[in-house]
């Protein structure tokens, strides 16, 4: 029998708008995750566009994607830009010391770069090199990208772009507690400010500077970062990782227990946590809240695929990673006025990706589903939400069964995501719409024969979005059954 839960959600309360780039992704040069997924070259059998895979690009296009981080990660401090420009064939190579320890080609470059991001309609967040680089090289990559003249506009046009590229977000390295360079909070933040200060956008335009955040629960590393360098930077990031075991034995992506499936929600919920105590270490700081909480990197990182290179991070993707994904979306919308931007990790066949890729066959992963049928949510107006959920229990993992978030479109009507995290049974939700009312609920449901059901090439549509018919709908009163293990998406007119 289904379990009851109640949400109230403040229709005449409006929260802040949901920034569209918290449904942003990360593309690193790590495993096949640019090379294979997304960049095959002209003279690739798989069709293409100008080196890029089409069924890749016609995907992404459909999801809306805002932003794209790039080159990493750990690849982006050991990244010198001019390896990447210029004649393809000319190029240098060398090893990816962090990935794989396979050869680099540098085929895929800024102008690749930036060609890909607005073939898919994204936005570029490029992070720099604060490890290994010097200042005049980040400064030069700026002026490379951005300036209107000079003679580093006049090498990008010979290389076969004219205009600037617009550069709306840019890092001052990536993990500088770790592979960016083992530094200290302190040390990270006066590089920081260094660094930042000869990062400049021409006239007119404006870039922002996003600094290197914290590894999870590391609350010293934001609280020195805004009380050293906070006035100097436009975001800060943070990163966490939903990793069921330990970083030695993570847990496999699919054919996990119930007990392994509890353990990764009850650990991908420190989210919730994470973002509240960041936030508020950094209201100390900047009570107008213009400093973004940028959460440049999140998702699942289980045990690679066996009899792949471990350096590759390639893993699969079940109905599990879409709890989690949505969860962790629930999560964000709710600090929206904070959080302003968020990178799932990875775009293709990296970590939590959105889609898998296997020479010239693709699949969509039931992630992809999450973020495609949340399309709605960019840009809408966050509205309150209050959850009473019966609770999940397995073995010593307690956690609500429900979770819930709402949203106003640009059109008036009130969007809501429920996730019954429950594999076992349903839950039959009751929403009070309070000064809003509604005749029609309309969406769709995400859902598989169980919380391990995935796509894969020989069966890819065993987890797909279909029509929700468990939702009514009178005066302010919006009653849902949600399968066991679901997502559902619903616009309320
Ligand atoms: O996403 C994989 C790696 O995880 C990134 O390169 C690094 O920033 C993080 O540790």
């Amino acid at each position: 029998a289904a379990r009851s839960t109640t949400v109230t959600v403040k229709a005449d309360a409006p929260g802040a708008r949901i920034d569209r780039r918290i449904f942003s992704q990360f593309a690193e040069h790590l495993g096949t995750g640019i090379y294979g997924g997304i960049w095959v070259g002209a003279n690739s059998r798989i069709p293409n566009t100008r080196g890029y895979r089409n069924d890749v690009v016609a995907a992404l296009r459909n999801l809306k994607v805002p932003v794209v981080r790039w080159p990493g990660g750990c690849f982006a401090d050991e990244y010198h830009w001019r390896e990447g420009i210029g004649p393809r064939n000319q190029r240098p190579t060398k090893v990816n010391t962090h990935w794989g320890g396979v050869t680099e080609p540098n085929s895929f470059g800024t102008h690749e770069f930036m060609d890909f991001a607005e073939l898919i309609g994204a936005e570029a967040y490029v992070s720099g090199n604060v490890g290994n680089g010097t200042p005049q090289e980040m400064a030069e990559w700026v002026e490379y990208m951005t300036a209107p003249a000079g003679s580093l506009a006049d090498l990008r046009a010979k290389n076969g772009r004219k205009q600037p590229w617009k550069l709306p977000f840019f890092g001052l390295g990536n993990e500088l507690w770790g592979c960016g360079g083992n530094m200290t909070a302190e040390y990270a933040a006066d590089l920081t400010r260094r660094y930042g200060t000869f990062v400049k956008a021409p006239q007119g335009t404006k870039i922002e500077k996003i600094a290197s955040g914290a590894n999870s629960v590391d609350y010293n590393w934001t609280e020195v970062m805004m009380r050293e360098a906070g006035k100097t930077v436009d975001g800060i990031g943070v990163h966490y990782y939903t990793v069921p075991g330990t970083w030695e034995k993570k847990g496999p992506a699919t054919n996990f227990s119930e007990e392994d499936y509890a353990r990764t929600i009850s650990k991908t919920l420190l989210m919730d946590e994470l973002v509240r105590k960041h936030s508020a270490i950094m209201d100390k700081y900047d009570p107008a809240k213009r400093v973004n909480l940028a959460v440049d990197e999140w998702g699942t990182w289980y045990d690679v695929e066996p009899g792949t290179n471990p350096g590759f991070l390639y893993q699969q993707n079940t109905m599990r990673d879409a709890i989690v994904a949505a969860l962790n979306i629930n999560i964000f919308t709710h600090y929206a006025d904070r959080v302003r931007m968020t990178n799932i990790a990875q775009m293709v066949n990296v970590l939590q990706a959105m889609i898998l890729t296997d020479g010239p066959r693709m699949v969509l992963t039931p992630t992809y589903h999450v973020f495609e049928m949340y399309k709605g949510f960019q840009d809408a107006t966050a509205l309150p939400v209050e959850v009473a959920s019966p609770w999940y229990n397995k073995e010593q993992f307690t956690v609500p069964a429900v979770s819930a978030t709402a949203a106003r479109d640009s059109t008036g009507a009130i969007l809501i995501a429920l996730v019954n995290v429950d594999p076992n049974q349903p839950a039959s939700v009751s929403v009070d719409l309070g000064s809003a009312t509604a005749s029609v609920a309309e969406g769709r449901v995400l859902a598989g024969a169980n919380i391990g059901a995935h796509n894969s090439f020989d069966a890819p549509t065993q987890v797909q979005p279909a029509p929700f018919t468990g939702a009514q709908i009178a005066g302010n009163r919006l009653s849902a059954t949600l399968p066991a293990g679901s997502v559902v998406v619903l616009k309320l007119r």
